[in-house]
């Protein structure tokens, strides 16, 4: 498999991106979150690219980044909520589902059909100027394999979906390293996916308590949110959560102060436990032995974690999605 051009997040690398954008082509690119798998969201064909790119099943519905809340407002019915989330907390890991506006635009494999969309406005100072250069919005998922662990290094992009990628712009580790949270607000507020901006933090700007999306099934047609199914962001080895030490023949990954194969955090900080999820679960993927987690908190960017551990643990076989 040929590789795929790698561009420097400089003023060359951005307009080439842009371009290839432009021509329909797909393009991995990092925000804060994890490397996003990125085409033009009007374009049906580019997005249809995505969907086989990624071996995703073309009922989960994609993220749409745009550089502002102005071009956000241009695709679906604001509110007052809206807009408080907005001001509070774009540019960031924060995604919102809204009602779609009449004459959006969109291709409708952006939203699988639904009458709403998920839209987001990254931070990332490259994903900012790539979405200022392309100039429309772009609809991406995290650049992983379908129901495989999320990218935080363009290595893991290439890695894992090679030249199915026109190219990756590489500007090192995302900073957050857990997907935006996000958040349903077509009616009553509601969590739909834990990540990398804490709930603890929305409630505040809300000064109401979110609801929670129906408990994941596995069964796409009950899930509000299709990426909560319960097998997702699998490594290929098995996964034991909450363990104190680690059985023979485990890698044992630790957080906080303790003997370990590698340590999310030996400080016990769940912002470094978040960046380094990923990375670390890719890494002990790779040495192919079942994989003991030590017990994380579940306040604050906890909450995600055992999150995304949980579906990492899930028995595999049902459909995993993102
Ligand atoms: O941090 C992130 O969110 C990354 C970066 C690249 O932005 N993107 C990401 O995308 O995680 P993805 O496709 O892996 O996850 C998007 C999630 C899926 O669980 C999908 O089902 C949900 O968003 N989603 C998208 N549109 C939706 C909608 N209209 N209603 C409910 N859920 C939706
Ligand atoms: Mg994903």
């Amino acid at each position: 498999m040929t590789a795929p051009l790698i561009l420097s997040p400089d003023t060359v690398g951005i307009a080439k991106a842009a371009a290839l954008l432009a021509e329909g082509r797909l393009v991995a690119f990092p925000t804060e979150t994890v490397y996003g798998l990125g085409a033009d969201a009007c374009n049906g064909q580019a997005v249809a690219a995505i969907y086989t790119a990624k071996g995703r099943p073309s009922f989960n519905p994609l993220i749409v980044h745009v550089p502002s809340v102005d071009m956000a407002q241009r695709y679906v019915i604001w509110s007052d909520t809206a807009d408080r989330l907005a001001q509070a907390f774009w540019p960031g890991p924060m995604t919102l589902v809204l009602p779609l506006r009449t004459g959006h635009g969109l291709s409708s494999l952006v939203t699988a059909g639904l009458a709403t969309v998920a839209l987001r406005v990254p931070a990332h100072a490259s994903a900012q100027a790539l979405l200022e250069a392309f100039g429309g919005p772009v609809a991406a998922p995290s650049a992983n394999p379908s129901g495989r662990i999320s990218p935080t290094i363009a290595r893991h992009v290439i890695d894992g979906l090679g030249a199915q990628v026109a190219a990756v712009l590489d500007d090192g580790p995302c900073s957050v390293g857990l997907e935006s949270t996000i958040i349903g607000l077509a009616d009553t507020p509601t969590l739909l996916r834990a990540g990398g901006l804490p709930v603890e933090a929305i409630e505040a700007a809300l000064g109401t308590r979110l609801a929670t999306a129906a408990t994941p099934t596995g069964d796409p047609d009950t899930v509000t949110a299709p990426g909560q199914l319960a097998s997702h962001y699998a490594p290929r080895a098995a996964l034991r959560m909450n363990a104190e030490t680690a059985l023979p023949g485990e890698s044992f990954l630790g957080f906080g102060a303790m003997a370990c194969d590698l340590n999310l955090s030996a400080t016990a900080d769940l912002h470094e436990a978040a960046a380094r999820l990923f990375g670390c679960l890719h890494v002990l993927d790779a040495k192919g032995l079942p994989i003991a987690v030590a017990p994380i908190p579940t306040t604050g960017l906890g909450r995600a974690i055992n999150d995304r551990l949980a579906r990492a643990a899930a028995p595999r076989g049902s459909s995993a999605t993102s």
